[in-house]
């Protein structure tokens, strides 16, 4: 896939095509880390807690949301570095209900402006590529990236903050944790106040009942970040969550921290204070959401992402006949949410994860251009951090080949292990041993060779360690 100009991500690339009524949608994503092993029964509970048809607020339509790998990993669902292409296939669709769309558009749905754009032939069935089916794809690839971030001790969870005027609890900005997190886990309505989320199912009920849609708030966040992480104008980690966040559709703001109501405090209210017990530093309070100057500052990242009511009602609206250019009364039939914001909660998480990975590899990925417009306070500055970037680049790229290399290695022992147990041989090769630290020696030259054989007899002896526990742990 090259990359066009309606895809996101600067290290991940990701787009999704197909529409609702197609035979399938699919996800393409590029860039993700080669050697993870997906974990299925995780990615398909995490997938139906935005698949349609499984609760009383949702739309009646029902669909398995199962994930087909087209490619992108092995059979052992290990990701192998090729573009990874992800289908769910659709089997529920009413096309009929649909028939009317393309002469008289749905007040604030898509179908207008897409007439407009794309013309006549444009598939608007179900709302097409603007329906809210293709979340399914940003919980398929964003589960992915969530997994993958787990396992790297990032945690990123949310809850529906408010649904109309019916408010959860809020994260605590500066302590929201594993507490909030286990206690929202798997929910498939997540709020924290078990009372808040039966008023607000009761708001959806009775809106639903009323041919009417309601809408909400949900709010995301992302823990165990390191500082450092975003750049400070153009690839900011604003900028890079909201772009994902506003790519789901009926999303219409998006504020981190104390947000819009930062805007009416003073300075001495909003700002956070530095503490520190001698070792780390933190904030006090987290108004900032855990962005300072586009970057991370170690706090938890939280954001809010406002969806407006579905805009599929039954209830009779005003619209325009195309055909006839007359004013015409609009009720709309067919399946739909009366409230997009419990099943967008979980899409809500894949979006925000895939634009946290994309940000986690840009240390990856550093080829010390990410600073595009270095930080500096003087030239002077300006030259010494850019080169000590570069370096760090440098520096990053050659752990990357020595990773894969010792990865490499690791196999390789592994199968000696295997050898010399089938055949009783010990682990320690004494002679072997030596002969390769004299071989490292020669190949590192005179001004390394010291070093080099200090760090291989760490090598041998991790290789060593790594043989006699696989042979123990087999025998
Ligand atoms: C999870 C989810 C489910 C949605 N379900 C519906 C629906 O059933 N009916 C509908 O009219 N819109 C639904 N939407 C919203 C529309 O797709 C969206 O309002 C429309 O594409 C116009 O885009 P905009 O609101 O971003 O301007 C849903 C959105 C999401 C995120």
């Amino acid at each position: 896939m090259d990359k066009n100009f309606n895809s996101f991500g600067k290290n991940i690339t990701f787009a999704t095509f197909g529409g609702s009524h197609d035979e399938y949608i699919e996800a393409r994503a590029l860039g993700f880390p080669k050697g993870f092993k997906i974990d299925m029964q995780k990615l398909l509970a995490f997938m139906k807690r935005r698949a349609p048809g499984n609760a009383a607020f949702s739309t009646p339509r029902k669909e398995d949301d199962e994930p087909v790998f087209v490619s992108g990993v092995d059979g052992d669902l290990v990701t192998n570095g090729d573009e990874m292409i992800i289908r769910i296939y659709s089997k529920n669709m009413r096309s009929s209900a649909y028939k009317d769309v393309h002469d008289i558009p749905r007040p604030s749905h898509a179908d207008y402006p897409a007439m407009v754009k794309y013309g006549e032939n444009v598939d608007l069935r179900g709302g097409g590529h603007f329906s809210g089916r293709l979340t399914a794809l940003f919980c398929a690839f964003g589960g992915i990236c969530i997994q993958y971030l787990e396992k790297n001790g990032v945690s990123l969870f949310s809850h529906i903050y408010s649904v109309g005027n019916v408010n959860d609890i809020p994260f605590s900005l500066a302590d929201v944790g594993e507490k909030e997190k286990s206690a929202l886990s798997d929910k498939i309505f997540p709020t924290l106040d078990e009372n808040a989320g039966e008023k607000m199912r009761e708001l959806i009920a009775s809106a639903r009942a009323k041919g009417d849609s309601v809408g909400g708030i949900l709010e995301c966040a992302i823990i165990g970040l390191p500082v450092g992480l975003g750049e400070h104008m153009f690839a900011s980690v604003e900028a890079r969550i909201s772009d994902m966040a506003f790519a789901l559709p009926a999303v219409k703001g998006v504020e981190f921290g104390r947000g819009f109501e930062s805007s009416r405090l003073f300075g001495s209210e909003n700002n956070d204070p530095f503490v520190t017990d001698g070792k780390t530093v933190k904030t006090l309070t987290n108004n900032c959401g855990g962005i300072l100057g586009g970057m991370t500052d170690g706090m938890p990242i939280v954001f809010r992402a406002a969806f407006k009511p579905t805009p599929s009602i039954a209830a009779e609206q005003d619209s325009v006949s195309l055909s006839k250019m007359e004013n015409v009364k609009l009720s709309i039939v067919g399946r739909h949410d009366p409230c997009v914001v419990p099943r967008a909660a979980a899409a809500l998480e894949g979006a925000a994860a895939i634009a946290t990975l994309d940000l986690w590899l840009d240390e990856m990925n550093n080829d010390g251009g990410g600073m595009s417009v270095p930080l500096n306070a003087s030239n002077g500055d300006h030259n010494e951090s850019q080169g000590l970037s570069e370096l760090r680049a440098a520096i990053d790229r050659c752990d990357r080949t020595i990773v894969e290399a010792l990865k490499e290695r690791m196999k390789a022992a592994s199968g000696v292990a295997e050898y010399k147990k089938k055949n009783g041989l010990p682990v320690l090769d004494k002679k072997r041993e030596e002969q390769l630290l004299e071989k490292i020696r020669l190949l590192a030259g005179d001004e390394y060779a010291e070093y080099f054989v200090e760090i291989y007899k760490a090598v041998l002896k991790t290789s060593k360690d790594f043989q006699k526990n696989k042979i123990d742990s087999e025998s």
